[in-house]
């Protein structure tokens, strides 16, 4: 397919702003479960960068916490990792000043006593930074320690400080289910106000997912036609290449539902279903994302299909199936792909099926939305070929490509020169944002570090939303959990999936779009 590239002109390159700068104000950012891979890999080398674009307050400290003692070594492992990880120059001068503001503090999650040593440690660091009391905590635990951190928090007063501002930053998962999400989000708002509270979902520091509001409402001509008398259809593919990467674990317990669909997928879905909302503030954006979701009726389990992968090949790799990865049941059941079909039952969306895909070990690395466009009521130009390139004249289409290759393409028809017979070629109209931009190193950890040191809540996960979504997805997990399935594994890793995805689309007379990307 031809494609047109679209960029901006180096004069307007000029006149792109680099982002409004906010600087937060002093803080102790506090990472508990620091000695785990969040906090070497992405956290650290995230906030480093902070460090060299001027982002992050002179008066700033990161103590790390976790139950290993670590003594001199944790700082020395940081580094190492924002060299690695970050890609940093390890011989760059400022990296050493910055490995100076990071400390380690060995506690046992569990011992309130160890909270008041840390409370101390705390004041202390404060005192010589002149920090104003601002703490900002971030659990980067798993999960089941959640809970009891924020009630020690509590308990010793350091959610409440008598001065400065508080914040509690949360990894997912927010719960597994319904109910217990529900019980974390009750336990975690009888210490912190939810306003203290920022869940993160790295999809939402995600530039392309933030820009899908900017293509939505900052441009007028989208929006006239971003309903169902235009849209035929949506289909959202998270679709990975990795396996479970060494957390057989981890992955046994979530499953692909759990670890994508109902949290980075469901954010991605929102914002691109919502309504406009009156401001770009966090209350309006949330209330527009939860009425979305709340518009979504239950999903019939003959709606939402399941897949596991077995051996095969990877970019010309030979890999292994699911139940023969690190630490993972041989007779697992847990889901590495899902697909489903979803409404949204509302004035915009009645009758438009909305399609979601996630899986692992599959054919291409991509993330990526796309809309489709019904036909034009009458299909003139068809009539009239009967050879030539293009058989059939396809609807357009738009493609939001979330990673890689990021960007927006828009796919329309076109007279093949020279034909007398008005033959009608796609070709594709390409927005590239490294072209247009320049490479962006950022990751979503970037911005919403910054947004929760801010105390900016827009770009997070709000406990009505965790549970509205949590509430459409609990039933489908708990059918599941009741029946493994007799015919896993049911891909081939490297496959585009298991065959029963295909088949519900087939339904709807739809296909996967299965050449992702910038070439498709
Ligand atoms: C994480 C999941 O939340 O998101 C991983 O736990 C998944 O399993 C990852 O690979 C995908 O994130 P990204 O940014 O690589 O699309």
């Amino acid at each position: 397919m031809a494609t047109v590239q679209m960029s901006v002109r180096p004069e307007d390159l000029n006149q792109v702003p680099t982002g409004k700068e906010r600087i937060p104000d002093p803080v102790i950012l506090v990472i508990f479960g620091a000695s785990g891979d969040l906090t070497k890999r992405k956290l650290l080398p995230a906030l480093f960068h902070l460090r060299q674009n001027n982002l992050l307050p002179a008066n700033f400290s990161i103590v790390g916490v976790a139950r290993r003692p670590l003594a001199g070594e944790f700082e020395a492992d940081m580094r190492a990792g924002i060299v690695e990880f970050g890609g940093a120059d390890s011989t760059d001068p400022r990296l050493d000043e910055f490995v100076k503001q990071i400390s380690y503090y060995p506690l046992n999650f569990d011992d309130p006593a160890s909270y008041t040593g840390l409370k101390a440690e705390l004041d202390r660091i404060d005192k010589e930074r002149n920090i104003g009391g601002n703490r900002l905590f971030y659990l980067a635990t798993s999960p089941e320690f959640f809970a009891g951190i924020v009630e020690n928090l509590g308990a010793q007063g350091m959610a409440v400080p008598a001065q400065g501002h508080v914040g509690v930053v949360i990894e997912k998962p927010f719960g597994h289910d319904l109910d217990s999400a529900r019980e974390l989000n009750h336990k975690v708002n009888a210490v912190f106000a939810e306003r203290q509270v920022f869940r993160i979902d790295h999809y939402l520091g995600k530039e392309t997912v933030q820009n899908i509001l900017v293509f939505r409402f900052a441009n007028g001509i989208f929006e006239p036609i971003w309903n169902r008398n235009y849209i035929d259809h949506v289909q959202i593919t998270a679709a990975e290449t990795l396996g479970v990467e060494g957390r057989g674990p981890f992955y046994e317990k979530a499953g692909a539902l759990r670890d994508v669909v109902q949290n980075h997928m469901m954010e991605l879905l929102s914002f691109v279903t919502m309504e406009p909302p009156s401001s770009f503030e966090a209350e309006s954006v949330r209330q527009e994302k939860l009425k979305v979701w709340k518009a979504m009726p239950p999903i019939p389990i003959l709606n939402a299909v399941r897949g596991q992968y077995g051996p095969g090949v990877i970019n010309g790799q030979k890999v292994v199936g699911y139940r023969d990865e690190e630490r993972v049941n041989p007779d697992s059941g847990t889901e590495t792909y899902t697909a489903i079909r979803l409404e949204i039952e509302n004035w915009r969306w009645a009758g438009v099926p909305i399609y979601l895909r996630a899986g692992k070990r599959l054919k291409q690395q991509a993330t990526e939305v796309s809309i489709q466009f019904k036909q034009p009521p009458l299909l003139i130009f068809n009539r009239l070929q009967n050879s030539g390139p293009c058989q059939e004249i396809q609807p357009n289409l738009l493609t939001i490509r979330i990673q890689p290759d990021e960007g927006i393409a828009l796919r329309f028809g076109a007279k093949v020169p020279t034909s007398s017979d008005m033959s009608v070629c796609p070709v594709n109209m390409d927005f590239d944002y490294e072209a247009a931009f320049g490479k962006s190193s950022a990751n979503g950890y970037e911005r919403l570090l910054i947004e929760a040191m801010l105390g900016d809540q827009t770009l997070f996960a709000h406990r009505d939303g965790v549970e509205t979504t949590w509430a459409l997805f609990t039933p489908i997990l708990e059918a599941w959990a009741a029946k493994k399935p007799d015919v896993f594994p049911n891909y081939f890793a490297g496959k585009w999936g298991p065959e029963c995805a295909d088949r519900l689309l087939e339904r709807d007379g739809h296909v996967w779009r299965n050449d992702l990307g910038r070439k498709a």
